[in-house]
């Protein structure tokens, strides 16, 4: 098996497997027991939100709740705040991009049926989205901003610090769907400002069905609401039980990638460069989607002319070698991807000819050959 799609999710990194297995089998008391069993899953819970702050660079004190994964705190953030700044007579209206995960632009596609205005922008000229098209598309209404950090389809970074900067000024709340960033991008609070942002687990080797919200507001008024109604946990927000195993399976999974961190950034650079090179010499015809200045190495869109999506990947398919056109979630559908529908509007042969190869910490130079042989042999 050849995996070129570590965008859509990674495999469980062994010793992450190790530390939930003993999780399992050893850290099964309730954290809200109140005897030494469940305490001791009490304390393992405390210091992995602990080191996870740390890993993430925030204060001890900053609000940090486990959730199933992105998309779970991707809704909650937004409609929190959205509702909580309306109903603080703030205002109504809400700018985003074109080119937002689902789980983000579904969510706001229900807030305007509830009332909201959203302003979706669309790529400048460079393909790229600047402070400028943000603050021309804001008003007196704006509530909101929220912005993904790198997207999934293509691997542009999204200037989060200028943009968290100007809106921490004007007051509005903003959200990053920092998903592909987690564990792949330097993350400190300075380049980082905003009043809420998301990771998932298996964006970065843990397992799928973990992941994190961290909501810092900047005005003590706009509280979180509670997603879940239940029990104490999670500060009595998102109440349930805790999935402690995966919790710490996540912690140390995104400790990993802090300690691989620079390597793995490397080895990205060197395999994009190689797999280019490689493709250049093939001389087949194509072109790079995205912002390319502004790219994260990892996530690469192709447009390979005149070969359907569709068929590059069923044919990869059947010889074991995996990758995907758009993201996961639209790859089953017909409908072209809305990225790439943002970033060229009238090419429709690129929305449909457009392939994502994404690179993960197993990827060799040798399964880069393979891959590149297999399109070679797609084209003769
Ligand atoms: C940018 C982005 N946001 C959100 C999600 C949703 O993540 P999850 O599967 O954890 O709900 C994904 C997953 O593909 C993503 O890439």
């Amino acid at each position: 098996m050849l995996y070129f799609d570590y965008a859509a999710t990674t495999p469980v990194d062994l010793r992450v497997q190790a530390r939930i297995s003993h999780a399992l089998a050893e850290s099964f008391g309730n954290p809200s027991a109140n005897y030494k069993l469940g305490k001791a899953s009490k304390n393992k819970l405390t210091t992995a939100r602990r080191r996870l702050k740390a890993l993430l660079k925030l204060d001890e004190a900053s609000d940090l709740y486990f959730t199933s994964g992105a998309t779970e705190a991707i809704n909650w953030a937004l409609r929190s705040q959205a509702y909580r700044a309306r109903d603080l007579g703030l205002g109504h209206h809400i700018v985003t991009t074109a080119i937002e995960h689902s789980a983000v632009d579904r969510v706001l596609l229900d807030l305007e049926n509830k009332g909201f205005e959203v302003t979706r922008l669309q790529p400048n000229s460079n393909q790229q989205f600047s402070l400028e098209q943000f603050i021309e598309a804001s008003k007196q209404t704006t509530i909101g901003w929220t912005v993904m950090a790198v997207n999934n389809e293509v691997g542009s970074i999204l200037p989060i610090k200028e943009l968290g900067q100007y809106a921490k000024q004007k007051g509005y709340w903003f959200h990053v769907d920092a998903t592909q960033a987690i564990g792949y991008q330097m993350i400190n609070p300075q380049d980082f400002p905003c009043t809420s942002f998301n990771g998932s687990g298996h964006k970065f080797y843990a397992p799928k069905g973990i992941g994190f919200l961290v909501y810092q507001a900047w005005n003590k008024e706009m509280i979180l609401d509670p997603l879940l109604l239940g029990g104490d946990q999670e500060y009595t927000k998102r109440s349930g039980t805790e999935n402690l195993p995966y919790i710490l399976g996540m912690v140390e999974a995104l400790e990993l990638m802090d300690q691989g961190y620079h390597e793995l950034q490397e080895s990205f650079v060197e395999l994009s460069t190689y797999f280019f090179q490689q493709l250049n010499q093939t001389g087949i015809e194509y072109q790079r989607n995205g912002d390319l200045v502004h790219h994260n190495n990892r996530i690469h869109s192709i447009w390979l002319k005149e070969k359907l999506a569709s068929q590059v990947i069923i044919q990869l398919d059947m010889q074991d070698i995996y990758l995907s056109a758009g993201s996961a979630c639209s790859a089953g559908s017909i409908k072209p991807s809305r990225v790439l529908t943002a970033y060229y509007p009238k090419n429709e042969a690129r929305w449909r000819e457009s392939v994502r190869i994404s690179f993960g910490r197993y990827t060799t130079k040798n399964e880069i050959d393979q891959l590149i042989e297999a399109i070679t042999k797609i084209y003769q």
